[in-house]
């Protein structure tokens, strides 16, 4: 793997598509472990998520729906508070156990206002899954039931990742590489 070139910035290998599958392998196994005997929905937030939900799901085993739900929070490589919703939740949700399918937990403002509007509907049961995880970045209270991957808080993308729209249609995961400070003397 090479370093790779989207729009102003350089980006490093970092994680392999045989880490990110064996990853996903383990989050579906304990999925369908957890919710045998039940038909949960499967609530996958795009943009970015939707490489993860595919693979994920085509290794859940149990009866389930699947549905989506869009909504955008970054602007360049820095989390905004502002969470803009695109493509708004239903009423499929009430009732429901759900299990939130997402790529990246980052400041977890967004996951946050997710929650929210999932209690305000009225679901039963809602799970977090989320592919990536950066702990030194959170600055929520909620429980992460599935965690794939914990990691630094540097920028990366693909894997359904993007820098300002690009690096989404990647195999593996690219970190962000930073310039070095030059010493003077
Ligand atoms: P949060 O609201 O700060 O937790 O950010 C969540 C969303 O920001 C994720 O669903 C991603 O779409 C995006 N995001 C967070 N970190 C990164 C990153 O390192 N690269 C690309 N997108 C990211
Ligand atoms: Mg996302």
């Amino acid at each position: 793997m090479n370093t790779i070139q989207i729009h102003d910035k350089q980006f490093e290998p970092f994680i392999t598509y045989a880490t990110i599958d064996e990853t996903i392998t383990r989050i579906a196994e304990q999925l369908n472990t957890d919710f045998k005997g039940k038909t949960p929905l499967f609530l996958v937030i795009l943009n970015g998520s939707f490489m993860f939900a595919a693979d994920l799901l085509k290794k859940v085993n149990i009866p389930c729906e699947i549905s989506f739900v869009k909504l955008s929070s970054y602007s360049g490589t820095q989390s905004t508070t502002q969470v803009r919703e695109l493509i708004g939740f239903n009423e499929e949700v009430k009732g429901r156990s759900v299990i939130i399918l997402e790529d990246i937990i980052d400041t977890g403002i967004t996951m946050e206002k997710i929650l929210e509007r999932l209690n305000d509907m009225g679901s039963a049961e809602v799970k977090v899954a989320t592919l990536l995880f950066k702990p030194s970045a959170f600055q929520k209270e909620f429980t992460i039931d599935y965690i794939g991957i914990q990691i630094p808080n540097d920028f990366i993308v693909g894997f359904g990742l993007d820098y300002n729209g690009l690096g989404r249609n990647t195999k593996d995961i690219y970190k962000i590489v930073e310039p070095k400070l030059k010493k003077s003397c």
